[in-house]
């Protein structure tokens, strides 16, 4: 497996796979690699020919420096899974070079998705994704990218962002993965102590309440209060949002036969926790208000 820390070595290295006729399969981390980021690497090795990841604590993201600075770092250990998991090139760059001149001026500003759920308690967050993952697909060049549902509204904002920019890659939306208990694999689990992490089990729990509103004929309305009358139970889970959306817009769902997204976010512990779970359509359709 290949490492790389400078653009100019990455876009040479992926440019020559491609004139070798290889279809790049391109994974976007910021490392600390778990079960979750290795299944995007399954997903590319089977879809591709070449699988190249990139582990880069993208700072433009990160809301406040705390956050930021307590994000776990684990290169060797990321190297070893990588590589464990049929990774062929990995680019690892500083913060110096990927942004060499300090803050960018410019920038990639998604539309009103970004504002969203997410974008409202992290301002400023989609912005920062955006513009690391139009650098990385500027760097990789036509490829095929993959990314987790475990961050739903970022696979949105990617997906529309790459239809917006025309940009020559084709968007892989791959499927959370969980603990036996239901949470969502997250780097960020590290840092729960035991009751929190214990605790943490609820966010899944109130997406499956939700769901079993949804699939029952229930409004979006009742599943979000369903979801954040649980997340209310404990005492160490602190809820930010319950939301029952349209899985295109993230907008209330006008449609009442087609599916719903079901995401929720909450502080357990020293943690900023996010999930989501697909429902429904109900098989007779749901009431809408
Ligand atoms: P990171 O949080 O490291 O996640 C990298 C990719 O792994 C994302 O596409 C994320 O959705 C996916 N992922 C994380 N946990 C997962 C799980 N349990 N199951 C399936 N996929 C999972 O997301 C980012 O990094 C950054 O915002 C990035 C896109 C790299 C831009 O900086």
């Amino acid at each position: 497996m290949e490492l790389i820390g400078r653009r100019s070595e990455w876009r040479a290295l992926l440019t020559s796979h491609r004139r070798a006729g290889a279809h790049v399969g391109l994974v976007p981390t910021m490392g600390a690699l778990h079960a979750g980021h290795l299944s995007l690497v399954e997903a590319a090795r089977r879809g591709c020919d070449v699988v190249a990841m990139t582990i880069f604590v993208n700072p433009l993201q990160f809301g406040d420096a705390a956050d930021l600075g307590a994000y776990p770092r684990d290169l060797e250990a990321d190297l070893t899974a990588a590589a464990g998991a049929g990774v062929d090139a990995v680019f690892a760059p500083s913060v110096e070079e990927m942004y060499p001149t300090g803050p960018p001026g410019t920038v990639v500003v998604p539309g009103p998705l970004a504002g969203l759920l997410e974008g409202r308690s992290r301002p400023g967050h989609f912005e920062g994704v955006a513009t690391v993952v139009t650098k990385l697909f500027s760097l990789a060049g036509p490829c095929s990218a993959f990314f987790g549902e475990k961050d739903f509204q970022q696979l949105v904002v990617v997906r529309r962002l790459v239809t917006d920019l025309d940009l020559p890659v084709a968007v892989v939306g791959c499927p959370i993965v969980r603990d036996g208990d239901g949470l969502a694999l997250s780097s960020r689990n590290r840092r729960l102590g035991p009751a929190e992490r214990s605790a943490a089990r609820l966010l899944y729990r109130a997406l499956e309440a939700g769901r079993v509103v949804i699939e029952s004929g229930g409004t979006p309305e009742r599943a979000e209060q369903e979801m954040a009358s649980l997340l209310a139970t404990d005492e160490l889970v602190r809820p930010d949002y319950a939301a029952a959306v349209d899985p295109d817009s993230l907008l209330p769902p006008g449609d009442a036969a087609g599916p719903v997204r079901l995401l929720v976010a909450a502080e357990v512990g020293p943690v900023r926790l996010i999930d989501n779970l697909a429902a429904g359509p109900a098989p007779g359709g749901r009431a809408i208000t």
